[in-house]
């Protein structure tokens, strides 16, 4: 392999799948940052890559399964061609068990590393190299280390993570298994990463973790702060016009922070608050250490303190032990909080974790029934809130050419709803600007528009 590799003409080339969340996605930045400083270039497909890595996604089934399934359709790709590597990342590989099933009726794989040791991957890689042979290393925790390099995704919008693994529990998820315990980032290391991006013309940063709210209760006592303080310090940083940040778990989400939401004005008028459940009796089973009482309660100060702010959420239906009447408290809860929009999944079964060996498992055609009606009601929510924009003018980021029409931008308002319109000038690219868009239809989930002019400005002036 070595000598094939050494004597190519062209540079090496590399192409990463991601399947998971924000986090996963994030680490897929960095893995490429990392390749490329081994002198990778990206490559668009799967076909024109020396490395395939796939970086994987275990927190329901399906996300396990699409991946076998991704992963067995490589097998050509190194038939083709037997010094192509092809690799395996991320949250999956944890799961005990899966190593030795990579192993084993995976044979064209060649590299298996984890969440916890993806700064190795240089040195992973020139082990492979050197020997020829399959290089599989997972380790069970581990610090994540700084300064690693990152290739951002956009020029313009920026993920910074604060605080890695989650000490919840909730129990149904896989998360705090594959992802080991809460560790945050030093506030100090944080805020260089935003001065940098914003330096560097970034408009956007999201903060990342799976509970941010619980940032900073592990840092050192001179360092330690909250993560209200935290948004107050990258508010203050100049350049960035909007601060997002996700997720919140509303046990810790404190008036504090809300306050802090309204107080910041680059930090976006948008929550992602997953409630998961709308009855008391399945929140509890679920661990969540809160009630359906208390996040109502948040809602409404959300809504109270933060003028005009949108509310997120992510939902599960058919937990063991759910009852049509739980089920209902959970479409209840949905209608009281009129959410924006939802997220939401049917239960799936996480070994290991401890809803999984509840004896009372709710059938599958229930749980999908319970998730159409679900989304039947948030789908009516969502174009509700939608329709009460229609004839406002909304600030929107634009993201670029939507992805089916090269004439049509799409963006994002501060409240996190995608926006379609017509590009005015087809010489002028408004990528990554901010701009006024006028609001003519909203559905439940995009909203349709036209960038207001400087003259129409003006005449409704
Ligand atoms: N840390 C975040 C998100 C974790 S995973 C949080 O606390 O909200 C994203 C979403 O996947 C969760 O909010 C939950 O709604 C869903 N999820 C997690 N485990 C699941 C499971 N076993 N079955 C179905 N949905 C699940
Ligand atoms: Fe999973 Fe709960 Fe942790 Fe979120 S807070 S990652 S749902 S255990
Ligand atoms: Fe994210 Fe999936 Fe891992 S949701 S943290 S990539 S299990």
């Amino acid at each position: 392999m070595r000598e094939h590799l050494h004597s190519c003409a062209h540079p090496r080339t590399y192409y990463i799948r991601t399947f998971g969340c924000q986090m996963n996605a994030h680490d897929s930045e960095v893995i490429a940052g990392l390749l490329e400083e081994l002198g990778y270039k990206r490559a668009l497909t799967p076909e024109t890559a020396d490395l395939v890595l796939l970086n994987t996604c275990c927190v329901r089934a399906n996300a396990e399964n699409r991946l076998y399934g991704h992963l067995g359709n490589l097998k050509p790709l190194k038939e083709e061609n037997p010094d192509r590597i092809i690799g395996v990342c991320g949250c999956l590989v944890q799961q005990p068990g899966e190593e030795e099933k990579i192993r084993e009726e995976f044979p064209h794989v060649d590299l298996v590393f984890g969440t916890h040791n993806l700064h190795r991957l240089p040195a992973l890689l020139a082990q492979l190299e050197a020997t020829k042979s399959r290089v599989f290393e997972i380790w069970q925790e581990g610090e994540r280390e700084e300064d690693l390099p990152v290739r951002r995704e956009s020029p313009f919008k920026a993920w910074v993570n604060i605080i890695y693994g989650c000490n919840n529990f909730c129990s149904y998820c896989i998360v705090p298994y594959v992802r080991g315990r809460e560790q945050s980032r030093r506030p100090a290391k944080i805020l260089e990463e935003v001065r940098a991006l914003a330096a560097d013309g970034v408009k956007e940063v999201t903060l990342l973790g799976q509970n941010v709210n619980s940032y900073g209760k592990d840092l050192p006592a001179g360092e330690r702060i909250d993560f209200a303080d935290l948004l107050r310090q990258v508010n203050e940083v100049d350049g960035l016009s909007r601060i997002r940040f996700q997720t919140s778990h509303p046990k810790d989400l404190s008036s504090k922070l809300i306050r802090q939401m309204a107080a910041g004005d680059k930090i976006c008028e948008h929550l992602h608050l997953p409630v998961q459940a709308g009855s008391n009796r399945v929140l509890a089973a679920m661990n969540r250490q809160y009630t359906r009482e208390h996040y109502l309660k948040l809602v409404e100060e959300l809504r109270a303190t933060v003028p005009g702010i949108a509310i997120t959420t992510d939902i599960i239906v058919g937990f063991p032990g759910e009852e049509e009447e739980d089920f209902l408290q959970t479409l209840d809860l949905v209608e009281k909080a009129a959410f924006d929009s939802a997220y939401t999944f049917a239960y799936s079964p996480r070994k290991g974790t401890k809803a999984a060996s509840l004896p009372n498992q709710v059938p599958q055609e229930i749980r999908m029934e319970r998730l159409y009606r679900l989304i039947e009601l948030v789908d009516t929510l969502a174009k509700k809130s939608n329709k009460r924009l229609e004839g406002e003018v909304v600030t929107v980021l634009v993201e670029g050419p939507s992805a089916k029409r090269e004439d049509i931008y799409a963006g994002y308002t501060r409240t996190n709803k995608q926006v379609l319109f017509p590009r005015p000038d087809p010489e002028e690219d408004l990528t990554g600007r901010e701009i006024p868009v006028l609001i003519e239809e909203g559905l439940s989930h995009t909203l349709y528009g036209k960038v207001m002019t400087g003259k129409e400005e003006t005449a409704h002036s």
